[in-house]
């Protein structure tokens, strides 16, 4: 297994000094050359997620952690920054939600993208550097990259930048890259061209993905399996397709029932009602029991375990469809 998340729970701190239990007992992994798609509305602990695996949640606003995170059978939770720094870029590198803030709006594309490999291949001389650069480039979906080399961030549109950030994650190869709602901010046929050069710099150098969107639209063109998040608590996983196409949590039926061509057969009315809850007030029981359309009496008292449906699938409710 290249990535193991083994019952990672992370409680953060709130501005009053209240508890945050924004991750609940997740398990997932990541298998070499997979795409792993992860979904959830806003809210659900996607980024948390990401970032917790990056190692890059400040100390300062962790209440507690638990469980295990490891690549590559390295637990990441408990390791010194300096090796987790070894790890983001030359291991596992990640695309972020809002690319102009992991950028440096001082440094041109080259630079941000050739400092990303003189720190950690320190023996390239400048012309290996400059290769790398316009190969990761040329992967990223820019066919003439001496035209954008000498521009700055914010001299790029959105497209550009996304793309930008997708060459700095594959720049050194790293096994595994993190994208983080890589598209959501563009278009919907620049979203289109974006994932494409996606699936083909990922799958063409066998890199894993780990894929998170709130758009199962998105996720279903590129993951191989589909985890979904919902307050917290990942409550369905299985092959992409199959979840889908017969989803088996309440909620994800509903989250399904919107995209109108992946279901034949509508048993639920397409909207979903209410909010996600907040980490703070979750509803005793199944975190989605104030809003799922089977709730019965047990669900509001006691929290389901994994049932298994198949041998790949996995969700989390006492009445699945
Ligand atoms: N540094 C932090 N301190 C306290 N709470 C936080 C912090 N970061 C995130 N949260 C809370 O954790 C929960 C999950 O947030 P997260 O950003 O992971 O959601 P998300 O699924 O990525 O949403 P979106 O789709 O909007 O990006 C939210 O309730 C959020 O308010
Ligand atoms: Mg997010």
């Amino acid at each position: 297994m290249l990535l193991n998340i083994e019952n990672f729970s992370l409680i953060l701190k709130g501005s009053d000094g209240k508890q945050l239990p924004v991750l609940d007992h997740v398990n997932l992994s990541v298998k070499p050359g997979e795409c792993l798609g992860i979904a959830g509305e806003s809210g659900s602990g996607k980024t948390v997620l990401a970032l917790s695996i990056m190692g890059l949640i400040p100390a300062a606003s962790v209440f507690s952690r638990s469980g295990g995170i490891s690549f590559r059978d390295q637990d990441l939770v408990n390791l010194a920054e300096e090796k987790l720094r070894k790890i983001r870029g030359t291991g596992i590198s990640m695309v972020f939600q809002e690319p102009m803030s992991a950028m440096n709006p001082l440094l041109t594309l080259y630079e941000q993208i050739a400092e990303t490999v003189r720190a950690h291949l320190s023996n390239l001389s400048e012309k290996e550097v400059g290769n790398k650069v316009d190969s990761a480039l040329r992967r990223a979906g820019f066919d003439e990259p001496w035209k954008i080399l000498r521009a700055y961030p914010h001299q790029l549109s959105g497209g550009m930048r996304q793309r930008a950030m997708l060459a700095m994650a594959i720049v050194l190869e790293p096994p595994l890259i993190i994208a983080d709602e890589p598209t959501t901010a563009l278009d919907a046929a620049l979203q289109v061209q974006l994932l494409a050069e996606f699936r083909i710099a990922v799958k063409e150098k066998g890199h894993s993905l780990l894929f998170i969107s709130h758009d199962l639209g998105v996720i279903r063109t590129l993951a191989d399996h589909l985890a979904v998040l919902y307050s917290g608590s990942l409550i369905e996983y299985g092959p992409a397709g199959a979840v889908l196409s017969s989803p088996a949590h309440p909620y994800t039926f509903a989250l399904v029932s919107s995209l109108p061509r992946l279901i034949k057969e509508k048993k639920l009315p397409h909207t979903i009602p209410g909010h996600l809850p907040s980490p703070d007030c979750r509803p005793t029981g199944c975190v989605f029991s104030d809003r799922c359309i089977r709730v019965r009496e047990n669900c509001r008292k006691e929290i389901p375990g994994k049932t298994k449906i198949s041998s790949d699938r996995e969700v989390r409710c006492f009445y699945p469809l």
